[in-house]
């Protein structure tokens, strides 16, 4: 384990302490001590197809905007007098501990925003000692993502439908195998859509591969350096599948044509029958679909709108979030994911009913700005901040989040 892993375990993991003591900051803490900074650094440090793969959302990203406006637009009511020490960040959830309630959500394609994200950001999940879940069309296998985050481990499946599931059915036997320990079915991509950005930014199949790429990987060594060190994308978990030997562009052609569609309900009751773990469902925005979810076995239900990548109109995942919390009670922890950039994000979920967050583009981010280093630096900003902002509200622990009065002009009125 290097000093950096070392240092994010402990800022992660520490208990307690005086509030009000002096902070130490690292030098990236220094350059980089928000998210939206990493997102600055990210843009100027990445090809452009790279910053424009990871960063882009559905149309013209209003539905980004969204998200962020939404949650900005949520108050927390502090209550004083109460907590003289720093809130510890453990939670409990589906059956494990973690290190604090927030978490790396499942990403495909990683690796064109960072070569070896997928590698980095299980390492670095691990140390912190988050949940990590380990996306289908990630760059690396399901094997190798559970040895580097044997604890931590989640994976994250798309539907595979030809030959009655057969590639879906054979990635749950891997999974088992593997030791993961939840399995997350993504709901939300009913159809394909198409991000303008990346098809501006040439990320097509086959990749475009011009006079502008070139140009566009010349301007940035950092990455091409970061390729020479780990290696070209490649799909890893795909490619087996896509056939003997498929290169990049058969690959992708594989993820166009095979990975299609969102699980139908009955689907989702067959996938429950053959793995008897954690399931978990995500991409829910209705407390019905919630409902039904539960109804079928699922331990954990998602509240997501996919980070705003898939269509403009969706409603801001914090904004579903109360409905569904309120129609699910106690009986299976509601997670959520879009939009977080921040520990008081984090927390202003929590205040809303989640048991836990989960953060996409922050990290790609802070692998854009500070590269190997940066999916360590988000777990550990994130951890400082959410830890304040608990403490600053009087939540000694996530959970205690839930007693403060908030403020929620968005919430959709179910
Ligand atoms: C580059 C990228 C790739 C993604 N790929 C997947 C995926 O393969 N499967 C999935 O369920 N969600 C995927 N997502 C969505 C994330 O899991 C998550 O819902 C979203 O990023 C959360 O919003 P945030 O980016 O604002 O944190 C992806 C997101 C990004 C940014």
């Amino acid at each position: 384990m290097d000093e950096r892993t070392g240092a994010a375990i402990a800022a992660v993991a520490r208990p307690g302490g005086d509030p009000n003591g002096f902070q130490v900051f690292s030098a990236d803490m220094r350059r980089f001590p928000t998210v939206a900074r990493l997102r600055a650094g990210a843009r100027a440090g990445l090809p452009r197809f790279a910053f424009e793969y990871g960063d882009g959302g559905a149309g013209e990203d209003k539905g980004i905007a969204r998200n962020w406006a939404a949650l900005d637009a949520v108050e927390l009511v502090p209550r004083y007098g109460v907590t003289r020490t720093l809130p510890a960040l453990v939670i409990e959830l589906l059956g494990r501990r973690y290190g604090a309630p927030f978490g790396v959500a499942p990403m495909g394609g990683t690796a064109f925003v960072w070569p070896g994200a997928d590698e980095l950001l299980a390492s670095a999940a691990q140390a912190a000692g988050i949940p990590y879940v380990f996306g289908v069309a990630g760059g690396m296998s399901l094997e190798r993502a559970a040895e580097l985050a044997p604890d931590v481990i989640w994976f994250q499946l798309y539907r595979f439908a030809r030959n009655d599931h057969a590639v879906g059915f054979d990635m749950v036997r891997r999974a088992e195998a593997a030791g993961v320990h939840a399995l997350v079915l993504t709901l939300d991509v009913p159809v394909r859509t198409t991000r303008p950005r990346e098809v501006a930014a040439g990320i097509t199949v086959p990749l475009r591969k011009d006079l502008a790429l070139m140009a566009d990987l010349a301007a940035s060594p950092r990455w091409l350096m970061a390729m020479a060190r780990h290696g070209m994308p490649r799909f890893a978990m795909l490619r087996q599948y896509a056939g003997e030997g498929a290169d990049l562009d058969t690959v992708m052609a594989f993820v166009r044509d095979e990975m299609a569609g969102a699980f139908t309900w009955d689907e989702v009751g067959r996938y429950r029958d053959r793995w008897n773990r954690a399931l978990v469902i995500k991409g829910i925005l209705h407390p019905d679909d919630a409902e039904r979810a539960v109804a079928l076995g699922a331990d954990a239900i998602v509240v997501s709108n996919h980070g705003g990548r898939q269509i403009e109109p969706l409603p801001a995942a914090i904004d579903a979030l109360p409905a569904v919390v309120a129609r699910i009670g106690d009986r299976v922890p509601v997670l959520m994911d879009s939009g977080i950039r921040s520990g008081a994000d984090v927390v202003r979920a929590l205040a809303l009913g989640a048991r836990a967050v989960f953060l996409g583009k922050a990290f790609l981010w802070g692998l854009g700005a500070l590269g190997d280093r940066g999916p360590a630096h988000v777990a550990s900003l994130l951890a400082d901040e959410t830890r304040a902002a608990l403490g600053q509200i009087g939540a000694a622990t996530p959970a205690a989040a839930r007693d403060v009065v908030v403020r929620h002009p968005g919430a959709l009125p179910f």
